[in-house]
């Protein structure tokens, strides 16, 4: 059997982390790279091998030759692109968020069922070796029955601008941006509870402190700090139908004294820390034990994690597994995520059928 044929559409910074682990992989040939910014294409094709360069994704559509696409763009185009490839038969890998809307989740949902293809939705954290380990803990019912979580994403300075800061483009600020990363981990090693009610603020009083200085932060391949229409910060309630509860809070700007990174659960025999580095703590013998498994990775590697979830990927398009993060998680997540910005913008908890 062939390679499995790989276009990757937007090739900005994340880009780099598909492309790098799809070359790694033996099964794949990277062959096609499409950017608005041609010459921003045309890098990232020399630098990785890829043959063809594409502007229009609509023409990598039509590319028959092409098996499988990575669509690493502007949060509002997941939606469309992922449906015109799956309607043009290519399996899909969308980075998160999946999309920016309930409404065009679940038309998505609803093109990956009617085209038969894989959809696997960029939650690359749930691939990370981290998780993957307590996931087995928690298969083996070592923390028993989980009711509580927290999501903790807090950068000081850290709203990268341009696009991100876009609400039309992005959707949002950090909560859709880097809060669902945490948010979505616990949700999956919870056992993906159904959301029963959400009360939550967002905040809009700092902005994106452009004024500081000596302090670097990251920012988006196309840099510009003059628009910025999204939350500073977004704290969230989170009440599942099984009775278990999720508390988040996430932040672009927020007056803290560091950045924070926390994701934690709490169970009826045992508790557990994902981030800022895995833990499992229990009770044996009248005695509280924090145990610390030793693996290689405590804590999330990025280029690890990126490989683990483009090797998934491949061998779900192969039919050889199914992928941990199909698209009606994603429907699920993009449920909560509204959720959150709808009950911030009423001022009161929101409740779901
Ligand atoms: N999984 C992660 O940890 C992670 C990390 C960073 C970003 N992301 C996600 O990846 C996506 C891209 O983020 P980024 O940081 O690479 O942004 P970026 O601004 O660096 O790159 C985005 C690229 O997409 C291109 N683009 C936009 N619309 C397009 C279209 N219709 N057709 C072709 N190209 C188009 C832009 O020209 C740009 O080059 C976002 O959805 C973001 O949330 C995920």
């Amino acid at each position: 059997m062939g390679k499995l044929k790989i276009g990757v559409i937007g090739a900005g910074s994340i880009s780099e982390a598909h492309l790098g682990a799809y070359v790694n992989n033996e099964k794949v040939e990277l062959y096609a790279i499409c950017d608005l910014n041609e010459q921003r294409a045309k890098d990232k094709a020399e630098k990785f091998g890829a043959k063809k360069v594409y502007v229009d994704y609509n023409e990598l559509m039509n590319d028959p030759e092409i098996d499988a696409v990575s669509i690493c763009t502007w949060n509002n185009t997941h939606a469309e692109i992922a449906t015109a490839a799956v309607n043009s038969g290519k399996h899909v890998l969308v980075e998160k968020p999946m999309t920016t809307s309930v409404e065009k989740a679940l038309k998505l949902e609803e093109a990956v069922n009617n085209s038969g293809k894989k959809l696997q939705v960029g939650f690359v954290r749930r691939y990370a070796s981290n998780t993957q380990i307590l996931k087995n803990f928690i298969e083996k019912d070592e923390l028993g029955d989980i009711y509580f979580a927290k999501a903790t994403c807090i950068r000081r300075l850290g709203n990268p601008g341009g696009w991100f800061s876009d609400v039309e483009r992005s959707g949002g600020g950090p909560l859709i941006d880097i809060g669902v990363h945490v948010i979505d981990v616990l949700w999956y090693l919870m056992g993906r509870p159904k959301v029963k009610s959400i009360s939550s603020n967002t905040y809009n009083k700092l902005g994106n402190r452009k004024n500081i200085k000596n302090l670097s932060f990251y920012q988006a391949a196309d840099y510009d700090p003059e628009k910025n229409t999204v939350e500073d910060m977004a704290n969230a309630m989170i009440r599942f139908e099984n009775g278990a509860s999720m508390l988040v809070d996430v932040s672009f700007t927020l007056h803290a004294k560091k950045d924070e990174i926390a994701v934690k659960l709490y169970g009826t025999k045992g508790g557990a820390e994902v981030e800022p580095e895995l833990a499992i703590i229990t009770e044996k013998h009248d005695t509280i034990l924090n145990v610390t498994p030793q693996v290689d990775s405590l804590t999330f590697d990025f280029i690890d994690g990126f490989q683990n979830e483009i090797n998934h990927f491949v061998d779900t398009c192969l039919g050889e597994k199914e992928t941990f993060s199909p698209v009606q998680d994603g429907v699920e997540m993009t449920k909560i995520l509204c959720g959150i910005y709808e009950s911030a913008e009423k001022g009161k908890e929101i409740y779901f059928e």
